[in-house]
């Protein structure tokens, strides 16, 4: 699948990565995340890119685009516009691409405020709980989704 394109999107504080919170959410960063992410797409065969971002309208404005910027298949951990934004969901539901949904943490077992997405519905599926693994799981997904696609 030498052509597939793969979208890694992460949201609002995950730029923090590292520091933020590390018994939830590790002591990865971001960069180092994303260093796996790419080593795995080397791996697999396919090109990654990743962008983060901690506003609703520029993630709203990637996820519009990315067909048209030539990619096959999105991974988004929306942060916490999981739980509150229509936009991004709305923006999931307009776009052709498949899409798979991404946490570190177990989403289901902490506040309660956190056990809604409000994306999942429009996404293929979602990966939650395994801490920067759920990114690898997510892209070897992506990467089935977005070669099916094509
Ligand atoms: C998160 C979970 C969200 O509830 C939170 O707001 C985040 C990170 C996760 O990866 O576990 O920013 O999406």
């Amino acid at each position: 699948m030498p052509d597939t394109k793969i979208l890694v999107l992460h949201g609002p504080n995950l730029n923090l990565l590292g520091s933020r919170e590390p018994e939830i959410y590790g002591r990865d960063t971001l960069a180092d995340i994303d260093a796996r992410t790419s080593s795995l797409a080397a791996e697999l065969g396919v090109t990654v890119e990743a962008r983060q971002s901690n506003h609703e309208g520029e993630l709203v404005t990637w996820i519009q685009q990315a067909g048209a910027e030539g990619f096959h298949a999105v991974v988004i951990n929306a942060g916490a516009y999981t739980h509150t934004s229509v936009a991004v969901r709305d923006a999931l539901s307009a776009s052709d691409l498949p899409a798979i949904e991404v946490h570190l943490s177990n989403i289901h077992k902490r506040e309660e405020f956190r056990r809604t997405s409000l994306i999942s519905e429009v996404v293929v599926g979602q990966i939650a709980g395994f801490g920067p693994q759920s990114y690898l799981l997510a892209l070897r997904a992506a990467v089935q989704l977005g070669a099916k696609d094509k």
